[in-house]
């Protein structure tokens, strides 16, 4: 398999791969980090000599993902799709793929303790860090993270790995490494850290002042829409490289990645391969996450209900495309801090990549995991908004959106497949409230979402509610046909 994908149409890894050196180890090794920071390290091998290599791990899910990659000696390949050509290149930098249920627990833990690993990265998914997005804490009741306290030298969760991991590099006077998180999060850096930090806590007080101390964690800002492969996708990369590479994934052509340029123990050039490395990367965040991701959501939720299999859908409606710009400007760009940003032209931008026909990116994937992404993309902005005074309706309709979706009836009476890891709460509500502004209510109170002071505003209330409402009666389509109509 490796000489097959060595004969692909595509740019092929010429450099010496037995030079390169994992250094960096990667948990998480789904579609995203594929066609992100893989891709990085990449170029950075293959134009500017660098020897920074990756292992990487999955530790729940992803079995088979490893499985394919090992199969073929840890090459993939990476399609870049627009509306008029796909590019290919097959990635070189992984060195090893592990995965903790099948390889053991304590080859990864042998993986993370060479001495010249100098950062551990994760894109997780935001689930994957045990915390409530609400308050950013670490749920110590999580069924994981409790788990792994009972017995913390056989973690599952991230946290706890990471946590038993350091303390081993810690007893074998090993230097600390850096742990970076590139996942969707606000201030992605600064959750990891908590959760981190009070998982140590929790099981040594001097090994967690031995992290605080000697340990960073960045933050970042990462994209590049880069949706689930599916079998049409795999066929795609087949006809373009003539090579069949399970592992392959394709994307978007844009990426890009802000870095906090704050790491114990040395990182790669990646500002090389286009990388922007800054002393905080908070502003950038907060502007794609609520510019980009939230505009995302919106659109997943009010899109789905209305029958839109994928983004691109969406923006061949023209009142779906006008009211996720108005949101991105009107609602969500006036909270931002970043500086320096011409937000309307990163707006137009934004519309454009969504109009990508060949992404495909589906809503149902977008819309999963709802109640980890709501807080950050369009709650936090919701705040704002009632402490300035200023209006909201977009981001109260994307919130109502969320509550006719996990009501998990679609507006043609058929079921909707509702993931989210509060789904147990979540229907609970549902089921337990009658249909309308009764069924609002119930959502709202759940505090890990909503926290406790933003269902006791009247405003917002009474706004989710209209929404909602319209929602029932006139269908998604219409309703934001009248949104855009207003605008
Ligand atoms: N796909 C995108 O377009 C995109 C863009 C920007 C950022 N991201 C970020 O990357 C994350 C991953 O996205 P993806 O597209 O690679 O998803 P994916 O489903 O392809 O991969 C998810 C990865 O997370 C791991 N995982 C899931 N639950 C876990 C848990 N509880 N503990 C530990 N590991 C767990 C899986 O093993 C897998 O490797 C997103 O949640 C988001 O934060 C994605």
């Amino acid at each position: 398999m490796q000489n097959k994908l060595l004969t692909a149409k595509a740019t092929l890894p010429v450099y010496d791969r037995n030079a390169l050196v994992p250094r960096i180890v990667h948990l998480g090794f789904g579609a995203f980090h594929r066609a992100h920071q893989a891709v990085y390290a990449d170029i950075l091998a293959a134009e500017h000599g660098s020897d920074w290599g990756y292992t990487e791990v999955n530790l729940i899910g992803g079995e088979q993902q490893i499985a394919d990659l090992n199969q073929q000696n840890t090459l993939y390949t990476v399609a870049e799709m627009s509306a008029d050509a796909w590019t290919a290149r097959v990635v070189g930098v992984v060195k090893r793929a592990l995965h903790a249920e099948v390889d053991g627990l304590e080859t990864v833990f042998s993986a993370m303790c060479e001495p010249q690993v100098a950062i551990v990265s994760l894109t997780i998914t935001e689930k994957g860090y045990c915390h409530s997005p609400a308050t950013g804490e670490l749920m110590l009741d999580h069924p994981l993270i409790a788990a792994d306290l009972r017995d913390p030298h056989h973690p599952r969760s991230a946290p706890g790995v990471i946590v038993e991991a350091l303390a081993r590099r810690k007893a074998a006077g090993l230097a600390a490494f850096s742990v970076m998180s590139c996942d969707n999060m606000p201030e992605n850096g600064h959750v990891l850290r908590k959760v981190v930090c009070a998982y140590a806590r929790a099981v040594d007080a001097g090994l967690a002042a031995w992290i605080e101390q000697h340990v960073t964690f960045p933050s970042t800002m990462v994209d590049r829409i880069v949706p689930a492969v599916t079998a049409d996708t795999l066929d795609k990369i087949e006809q373009l490289t003539g090579v069949r590479d399970p592992a392959g994934v394709a994307c978007e052509p844009f990426r890009q990645w802000v870095i906090e340029d704050n790491f114990v123990a040395g990182r790669p050039q990646w500002e090389k391969a286009g990388a922007e490395l800054v002393s905080d990367v908070i502003p950038f965040e907060e502007m794609k996450l609520r510019m980009l991701n939230g505009s995302h959501s919106f659109l997943a939720y009010l899109g789905y209900l209305a029958g839109y299999q994928h983004i691109n859908d969406c923006m061949e409606d023209d009142n779906y495309r006008r009211a996720a710009h108005a949101l991105m400007l009107k609602e969500q760009a006036p909270t931002l801090k970043v500086k320096g940003v011409d937000l309307g032209r990163y707006a137009g931008l934004l519309i454009d990549r969504y109009s990508n026909p060949a992404l495909r990116h589906r809503t149902w994937q977008i819309a999963m995991d709802g109640s980890q992404k709501l807080p950050q993309r369009m709650l936090d902005s919701v705040r704002w908004h009632l402490v300035h005074q200023t209006p909201f309706d977009l981001l109260a309709l994307g919130v109502a959106g969320w509550m006719r979706y996990v009501g998990g009836v679609d507006e043609q009476g058929n079921a909707i497949e509702v993931c989210d890891p509060l789904l147990a709460e979540i229907q609970a509500a549902v089921r337990h409230s009658a249909e309308g502004e009764a069924r609002v209510q119930a959502l709202l109170s759940i505090e890990a979402i909503f926290g406790k002071e933003l269902p006791l505003e009247n405003l917002f209330v009474s706004k989710v509610t209209k929404a909602y409402l319209s929602l029932l009666e006139n269908g998604a389509k219409a309703t934001v046909a009248a949104a855009a109509g207003s605008l």
